[in-house]
């Protein structure tokens, strides 16, 4: 059955896919959600979706099953996974088979770094997309500023900001709420097939920065540490994560410390049609939030 302006959104139960979800119900839109297991769909019924796809995203044959009769696709990737090209080949050979042209990819922000597998990844789907007949638009975001809230026990606790790389190295990062906000204005528009958009927002920020704008919105010390890779690498292999996804966050803690990652804010600021979210406003949010609770 063809269901008019429906989108398929893989990845929907993860960080990105869950503000994404609520940006495009925000706006009208219909959305089919890919999840990796039954239990991962309550938050996305609770904001009123009812249309899932349960199941890995290798899977050929849920892949055609999950484009039938959408309108669009949204495909989130998984993270830190070494199967990222092979999973978005199925998702864009589906699309082709059951003419289904929207595609619209999250990459990440300089994809055509090598020495990260997971940019260069996206860098070789980016290229798969560039010859399949598909209507394409790309994302590119930065790092989003809502990483930070993995360390806020430690912050909020300890007063330590703990990185394994140089505190600091500068990054781009960008708010998700943004990110999500201009996913659904691509997704929903007539005008973006064949763009591929950068999203950063205002500030390349190091640890040690992050940290003093903690210290100032918190009025307590923050302090920013570099861990030593070799005990983070032990701590999380002890801990179960799986030994591709720690290798490639290394080579990616390795690259940060060399080079940093920096973006410019133009284009969110164009497609948001106002400045994007500064840190400050996020860390003034988020600590609003916590109060809160
Ligand atoms: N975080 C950043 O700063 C940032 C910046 C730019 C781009 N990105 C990119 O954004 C993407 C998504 O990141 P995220 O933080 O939203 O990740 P996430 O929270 O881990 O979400 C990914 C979702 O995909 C699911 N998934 C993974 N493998 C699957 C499979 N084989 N079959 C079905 N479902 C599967 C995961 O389920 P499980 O939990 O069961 O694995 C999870 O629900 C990544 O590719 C990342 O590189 C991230």
């Amino acid at each position: 059955m063809h269901e008019p302006g429906k989108i398929l959104v893989t990845g929907a139960s993860g960080k990105t896919g869950i503000a994404v979800c609520k940006a495009l119900i925000a706006k009208g839109a219909r959305i089919r959600a890919w999840v990796r297991q039954e239990a991962y769909t309550s938050p996305l019924v609770v904001m009123g979706i009812d249309d899932f796809i349960i199941g890995d995203l290798l899977d050929d044959s849920l892949a055609e099953q999950a484009l039938r009769g959408m309108a669009a696709v949204y495909h989130i990737p998984p993270n830190m996974n070494p199967n990222e090209l092979r999973i978005a080949e199925n998702l864009i050979r589906a699309a082709q088979s059951q003419g289904v042209l929207r595609f619209v990819y999250h990459s990440v922000l300089h994809p055509q770094i090598e020495e990260m597998p997971h940019h260069w990844k996206k860098m070789r789907v980016e290229e798969r997309l560039f010859t399949s007949g598909l209507a394409y638009t790309i994302l590119q975001p930065a790092v989003y500023m809502q990483n930070l809230l993995g360390y806020w026990q430690s912050i909020q606790r300890d007063g330590v900001y703990g990185i394994p790389y140089s505190i600091d190295a500068l990054l781009s990062q960008v708010h998700l709420g943004d990110i999500a906000e201009v996913v659904a204005k691509v997704l929903l528009e007539e005008s973006h097939s064949y763009a591929i958009y950068e999203l950063c927002g205002p500030e390349a920020l190091s640890a040690r920065e992050t940290a003093h704008r903690l210290s100032q919105h918190l009025g307590k010390p923050v302090e920013a540490v570099e861990i030593d890779r070799e005990v983070w690498q032990r701590n999380m292999l002890a801990g179960g994560m799986p030994e591709y996804a720690v290798e490639t966050l290394l080579k990616m803690f390795l690259y940060y410390e060399k080079y940093g990652m920096r973006g410019n804010p133009n284009v969110l600021r164009m497609l948001l049609g106002r400045n994007p979210t500064t840190f400050d406003e996020f860390l003034a949010a988020e600590i609003h939030k916590f109060d809160q609770e």
